[in-house]
């Protein structure tokens, strides 16, 4: 039963990657009592979703979205569950995240604005895809048809 806990909370917090499963049995009597608390980084991916959502809507209304989040600059410091340390790939994605974001914001960029917002958004996915598949499903929904 505790087994069937950890794996869950594993699931639910923490995108189990494959070092994750490897150190699960350990971290057992630690993990348990924290699986509410959500790490920075987690409440970050939250708000980024909320604010692609509200930009999405006003792209699909025809506006120009005008401010950069800079609140998505936390990606570089933000904690990870666990105090998982970033890697190599995880620096990697967040630069090119967040330059295509910057990229959203550019007037005078000639890639209609629908496709600098795709691209923003399927990196995103890209990053998710080496670190954390299960919110992939949702993060789709935020792509502009
Ligand atoms: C650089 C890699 C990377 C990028 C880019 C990235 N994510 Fe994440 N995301 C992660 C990691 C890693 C976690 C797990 C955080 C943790 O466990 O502390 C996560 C977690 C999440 C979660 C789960 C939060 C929860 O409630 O458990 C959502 C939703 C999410 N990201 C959405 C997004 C969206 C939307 C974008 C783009 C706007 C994005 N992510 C960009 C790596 C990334």
């Amino acid at each position: 039963m505790k087994y069937f806990t950890v794996l869950c909370s594993l699931f639910l917090f923490s995108c189990t990657s494959s070092e994750k499963n490897e150190v699960s049995n350990e971290v057992d009597e630690k993990f348990v009592p924290d699986m509410y608390v959500a790490s920075e980084m987690t409440l970050l991916m939250r708000s980024m979703y909320d604010v692609n959502e509200d930009i999405k809507k006003e792209i699909q209304a025809g506006n120009t979205p005008s401010e950069f989040p800079k609140e998505f600059l936390k990606i570089f410091t933000a904690k990870l569950t666990d105090d998982k340390p970033y890697n190599d790939t995880f620096k990697a994605f967040s630069k090119v995240y967040v330059d295509n974001v910057r990229a959203i914001f550019e007037n005078d960029n000639e890639i209609p604005l629908k496709n600098r917002y795709n691209n923003a958004i399927n990196t995103c996915i890209s990053c998710h895809t080496t670190e954390c598949v299960g919110p992939i499903p949702r993060i789709e929904k935020l792509l502009i048809n």
